[in-house]
């Protein structure tokens, strides 16, 4: 029940799917939770749901980080974990996809994360006590489609990619300077939320032995079967990991 009391964390598109079941999680498990999301309406239900705060929060708009991260760290005066969950999806050939589309894409999973990192690193570095390493976690949400490829989904494989490599980057670079920082990937599987609802019809869903035939354990992930991974890495349990990733894909990428 106490596995991250009293840590204050920020999870960014916490409005709906895996963010909002983080957002649940980390709150069932003793945090204070800030929800944000670029909709602040749901984001509003969801924080008083998570018995939290909202933050309207474009992970894309450096201003909104510089703005969200000023008004959490005046209010607590620290911030323990950050969760860059916020994206998109693009199912569309190559030939179809546009550098707009790739750039729009791009936006939000790779420069949301990037920025993510760039001012949850630096909140961290002034949430420290003085003469005292800086410590916190940062767990960004990539993708199976960040290890593998897949057909019609080029762009969004690549802003994956780049969510994986960018997370050890970050993970490396703060060890090396002595800091307790750290940051890790999970890559979910299929799973059920608003993103990838409409990509399957409904008895798919209710019949995932069929559906799922190539994924290992035969059906897809839930939320919250994310969500627990996100805890986890959130928690001093995982106190020794950085630079890793976690699949949480009942063995897709592994098959
Ligand atoms: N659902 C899956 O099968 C699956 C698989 C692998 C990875 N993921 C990743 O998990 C994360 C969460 O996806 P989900 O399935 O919960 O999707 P979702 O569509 O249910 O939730 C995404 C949330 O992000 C928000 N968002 C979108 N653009 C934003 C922006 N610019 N700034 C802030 N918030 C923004 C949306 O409003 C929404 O609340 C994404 O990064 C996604 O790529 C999902």
């Amino acid at each position: 029940m106490n596995r991250v009391a009293n840590k204050i964390c920020l999870i960014t598109g916490a409005a709906g799917g895996i963010g909002r079941a983080s957002a649940l999680a980390l709150a069932a498990e003793g945090a204070t939770v800030y929800v944000s999301d670029s909709d602040a309406l749901r984001a509003r239900s969801v924080a008083s749901e998570a018995g939290g705060h909202a933050l309207e929060l474009d992970v894309a708009n450096e201003a909104h980080w510089r703005a969200a991260i000023d008004a959490l760290l005046t209010r607590e005066g620290r911030l323990d974990v950050l969760v860059n969950n916020a994206g998109r999806f693009l199912l569309e050939p190559l030939a179809t996809t546009t550098l707009t589309d790739f750039r729009a894409l791009s936006a939000v999973n790779v420069d949301g994360v990037f920025l993510g990192c760039r001012y949850g690193v630096e909140a961290m570095r002034r949430s420290a006590r003085e003469g005292e390493p800086a410590r916190g976690s940062i767990v960004n949400i990539a993708s199976y489609l960040g290890n593998i490829g897949m057909a019609r989904a080029s762009a969004y494989c690549a802003t994956k990619g780049a969510v994986r490599v960018l997370t050890k980057s970050v993970a490396v670079e703060c060890g090396s300077r002595g800091e307790f920082i750290r940051v890790n990937s999970v890559h979910p599987g299929i799973t059920r939320t608003a993103m990838t609802e409409r990509l399957f019809p409904a008895e798919a869903w209710e019949a995932p032995q069929e559906t799922f035939a190539r994924v290992p354990m035969g059906t897809w992930c839930t939320p919250e079967d994310v969500a627990a991974a996100v805890v986890f890495l959130a928690s001093e349990e995982s106190a020794f990991i950085t630079g890793t990733e976690l699949p949480v894909d009942a063995g897709m990428t592994a098959a």
